[in-house]
C-alpha cells in the first residue's frame, strides 16, 4: 500500500523500480515519463504548462490520486502487500534520562541480522516494541521507525492478516489440542497457501532439522519440548509467514540449533532484530546494537576479528552440546574433547 505523502517523495524511477506495472499504466494512458525519470510525478507535472496538458489523454492533476488507487489495487490484486518491505528504519529517539540518542539512524535491509545487547532492564524488549509498533514518536522512546524509508501507514499496526512483523516471543504455550500437522495446516489455510501439502512437510523438515530431537505430523503439538515448539515457530515464521520483519527476544534457552534458524530465517529474504546475550548469536550478526539504560548507545559492525572468535565459539558450543547429550545419554564424564 502507499500512501499520497510517500508517492510525493518517490522519484519516478523509484516507483517504477518498486512497482514495474507503472510502467503499462503510464503507457496506457499515453504518459510519456522519459527523461523525466529524476522527478517525483509531482514535479513532473509541473514541468507542463496548461494549454500542453490539455493534449494529453488524462487530467494530470488527478495522475497522484489515481496512481494510488491503481497501486493499491494492483498490489491487492498481486496478493504482495505483505511482501514490499525492503528496509526497515531505526530514528533516535530518547534514553531512560530523556538524554537524546546520538545515532544519525539505522537502516537494516532484507536479509540482515542485528543482534540488540545490553544488560538486563536495559532497554532490549522495548526496542523490539517500538518496531512491532512501528514507533513515531510516540513511545517512551520517542522513536521513529520508518519502511522503505517513509513513516509507515498505521494499518500495520492493527491488521492481523497483513502483520509487518512476526514476533517469536519468550513463552510460546500452545494451548489448543492438535497433531502438529494439523496446526500447520491450519494456519496454511489461514494464509491462503496453495501447495499446501508440500508446505505443511516442509515446516516439518525444517523444525526437525533446528530441534534435537525429531518429530512427525502426527505428534500432538502438548507433546512437544520447549524447544520442539520453538523450533516448529521458527520453521513456521520462516516459511509460512509473509510478515518480512522477524523480531526474536532471547532465544538461546530453547534447545534448538540456534545457528540454523537464524540461517533459516535469513534465507526467506526477511529483516531479523534478536535481542540476545548470546556471544555466539551476538557476533552472528551483521550489526549490534548496544543498549544502556533505554537508548542506543552504539552500533557495532562486526569485525573480522569477531567473525574469527566466532569459529573458535562455535567449536566451544559443539562441545557443550556434545556434553550436554552424554549427560543425557547417562554417560560418565572423563574429559571435554
Ligand atoms: N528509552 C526509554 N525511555 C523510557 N523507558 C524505557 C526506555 N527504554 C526502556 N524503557 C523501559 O525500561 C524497562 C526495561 O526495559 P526492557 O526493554 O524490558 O529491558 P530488557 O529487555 O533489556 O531487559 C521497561 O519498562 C521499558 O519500557
Ligand atoms: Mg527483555
Amino acid at each position: 500500500m502507499i500512501t499520497k505523502e510517500q508517492l510525493q517523495k518517490l522519484s519516478i524511477q523509484e516507483v517504477l523500480t518498486r512497482y514495474p506495472f507503472v510502467l503499462t499504466y503510464l503507457e496506457n494512458n499515453k504518459i510519456k515519463v522519459e527523461g523525466y525519470e529524476s522527478l517525483t510525478f509531482h514535479e513532473f507535472r509541473n514541468q507542463f504548462e496548461e494549454h500542453e496538458l490539455e493534449e494529453w489523454a488524462m487530467d494530470l492533476s488527478k495522475l497522484e490520486e489515481e496512481l494510488i488507487v491503481f497501486i493499491s489495487q494492483m498490489l491487492e490484486f498481486l496478493g504482495e502487500t505483505e511482501n514490499s518491505v525492503d528496509s526497515l528504519t531505526i530514528l533516535p529517539g530518547q534514553d531512560k534520562s530523556g538524554n537524546p540518542e546520538t545515532f544519525e539512524m539505522l537502516t537494516i535491509r532484507k536479509s540482515e541480522i542485528i543482534a540488540i545487547v545490553g544488560p538486563t532492564g536495559s532497554g532490549k524488549s522495548r526496542l523490539l516494541a517500538d518496531i512491532e509498533w512501528t514507533a513515531q514518536h510516540d513511545t517512551p522512546t520517542k522513536r521513529g521507525i520508518l519502511i522503505n524509508g517513509v513513516t509507515p501507514d498505521k494499518k500495520w499496526r492493527f491488521s492481523s492478516s497483513n502483520k509487518l512483523v512476526a514476533q517469536l516471543s519468550q513463552n510460546m504455550n500452545f494451548v489448543i489440542d492438535l497433531s502438529v500437522g494439523e496446526f500447520i495446516e491450519l494456519h496454511a489455510k489461514s494464509r491462503l497457501v496453495e501447495q499446501e501439502e508440500e508446505v505443511v512437510s516442509r515446516i516439518v523438515d525444517a523444525a526437525n532439522y533446528l530441534a534435537g530431537e525429531k518429530f512427525d505430523l502426527n505428534t500432538p503439538v502438548t507433546a512437544l519440548s520447549g524447544g520442539q515448539s520453538r523450533a516448529l515457530m521458527i520453521a513456521d515464521t520462516a516459511i509460512l509467514s509473509k510478515s518480512p520483519i522477524v523480531l526474536i527476544d532471547e532465544i538461546e534457552n530453547a534447545g534448538i540449533d540456534r545457528k540454523k534458524a537464524l540461517k533459516l530465517l535469513v534465507g526467506e529474504e526477511k529483516i531479523v532484530l534478536i535481542a540476545t546475550h548470546d556471544p555466539t548469536l551476538a557476533l552472528m550478526a551483521d550489526k549490534r546494537m548496544v543498549i544502556k539504560n533505554g537508548g542506543i548507545l552504539k552500533i557495532l559492525e562486526t569485525s573480522k576479528e569477531e567473525k574469527e572468535v566466532l569459529i573458535t565459539l562455535e567449536e566451544m558450543d559443539t562441545k557443550i552440546q556434545a556434553l550436554r547429550s552424554s549427560l543425557r545419554a547417562g554417560e560418565v564424564i572423563k574429559n571435554i574433547e
